[in-house]
């Protein structure tokens, strides 16, 4: 089995762990982040249709679906729609949620006016050619006009010097002279979630550079509208228990 593969089953794992699955249902009935709303609510029209990717236990499907847009619910991890599928019932929602793979999506060309990766699902596609077939998938599903809007970490040396200077030596050292290394790219980065908590294994995440993402958007041919952090976009989100991170918002061209 190649290492991206692999990866991506450790990906899954996790996902499927039970305080992980825990975690991410108490966080389903949760609203969306006042980033994602004011974001959604300028670049995406009412009443018009979401791919959700990534949508795990449906933290933003959900809102979105009671919003009054056409959305369809997509997650790689089996567990987290079954679950999502859960709680929409509970709740009393038909909603469309589906398992499938943002690398290889099972709908038409141009079926969606908007996509949505959140919570920066997409850098959790290990492999820099994996997640580019993401982008390429997501731009063949999108409308001509429509938006992609997504999160990613941002890679940052002050502070996390040591951690990427290791990281170096890894990968451009010891991995050349033959030594077991599981990062596949600069960036790759394994880690648990809390260590007092009984999460069963590390989780892969890609952190990225930025300014290689926004030329990687652009080499697909997406045009990118804007670029912000998320405490940048508003202060409420600072409360947040997770990371800062990059929004991106992408438009398809119309030719
Ligand atoms: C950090 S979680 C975010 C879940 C949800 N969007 C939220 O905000 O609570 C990232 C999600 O991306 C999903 N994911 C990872 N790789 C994927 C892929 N290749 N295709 C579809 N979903 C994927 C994971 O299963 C997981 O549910």
């Amino acid at each position: 089995m190649s290492q991206p593969q692999k990866l991506k089953q450790l990906v899954v794992a996790e996902f499927s762990s039970p305080a992980v699955v825990e975690k991410y249902a108490k966080e389903a009935t949760q609203e969306l982040w006042a980033s994602e709303e004011i974001l959604i609510d300028e670049y995406f029209k009412s009443g018009s249709s979401i791919l959700d990717l990534g949508c795990g236990t449906g933290r933003t499907t959900l809102p979105l679906f009671n919003k009054g847009y056409k959305i369809i619910g997509v997650d790689l991890t089996p567990r987290f729609v079954a679950i999502a599928k859960i709680i929409a019932a509970e709740q009393g929602k038909t909603i469309n949620y589906q398992e499938g793979d943002a690398t290889n999506l099972h709908f038409n060309e141009a079926s969606f006016n908007n996509v949505l990766f959140s919570f920066n699902g997409w850098t959790m596609i290990p492999s820099e050619t994996e997640r580019l077939n993401a982008l390429q998938e997501i731009w063949r599903v999108l409308m001509p006009g429509g938006h992609f809007i997504f999160t990613t970490h941002k890679r940052i040396w002050h502070g996390y010097f040591w951690l990427w200077f290791k990281q170096g030596i890894r990968i451009y050292i010891l991995k050349p002279l033959g030594f077991k290394i599981d990062e596949i790219e600069f960036g790759d980065v394994f880690f648990k979630r809390d260590s007092s908590a009984p999460y069963l294994t590390k989780q892969f995440i890609h952190i990225p550079n930025v300014n290689r993402v926004k030329m990687q958007l652009e080499q697909i041919g997406f045009l990118v509208v804007l670029m912000k952090l998320r405490n940048e976009i508003v202060d409420r989100d600072k409360k947040l228990p997770s990371r800062d991170c990059m929004f991106y918002v992408c438009q398809k061209p119309f030719v």
